[in-house]
């Protein structure tokens, strides 16, 4: 049977850090799906269409991976999707405990459905989106971080706040 394997998350923006995971994920399953959260903020950087967009030009020469969203509960979207793993990456230590807490929570709620945890390369172990939003807010320079094309689109939101 073909594994399908779920990669949730925000994605505000996607950094190398998900890339290198998708790409690891993708040597073990035989797809992957970047799932990307609805709402989960109020006021998002990148537009829920922009995030999808990026992922896909990203990943477009992957077959494999798909781009898709999800809200409402996790488990219940990877049950719909008939996947059989959820795929974290994991960081840091100050990671563990949250999607420590998580995975148990997901295995509570759906004991068929596994989640693997996957360790980034480790040039990328420090890199968050969070991190990301806040050194482009203050005028930082986020060159390596997030792919190119993560790059050019916060370049364009500086000109178009520069133009308003
Ligand atoms: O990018 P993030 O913020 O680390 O992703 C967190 C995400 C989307 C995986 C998590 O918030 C989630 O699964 N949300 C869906 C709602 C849900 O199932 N909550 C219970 C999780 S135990």
């Amino acid at each position: 049977m073909a594994t399908l394997a779920i990669y949730p998350g925000s994605f505000d923006p996607l950094t190398n850090g998900h890339v290198d995971i998708i790409s690891r994920g993708v040597r073990l399953f035989d797809r992957i799906v970047v799932a990307i959260l609805k709402n989960a903020e109020k006021s998002p950087l990148f537009t829920m269409e922009e995030r999808i967009e990026i992922t896909r030009s990203v990943f477009r020469h992957h077959p494999n991976v798909e781009v898709d969203t999800f809200d409402g509960l996790l488990v219940d979207y990877v049950e719909r999707r008939k996947a059989q793993v959820i795929v974290r990456g994991l960081r840091a230590v100050s990671d563990f405990e949250y999607e420590f807490q998580m995975a148990l929570m997901n295995q509570r709620l759906n004991p068929h459905i596994e989640t693997v945890f996957m360790m980034p390369a480790e040039q990328y172990t420090y890199i968050s989106s969070r991190l990301i939003r806040e050194v482009f807010a203050l005028g930082g320079r986020v060159h390596g971080l997030v792919p190119e094309i993560v790059e050019a689109r916060l370049r364009d939101k500086v000109l178009a706040s520069n133009r308003a």
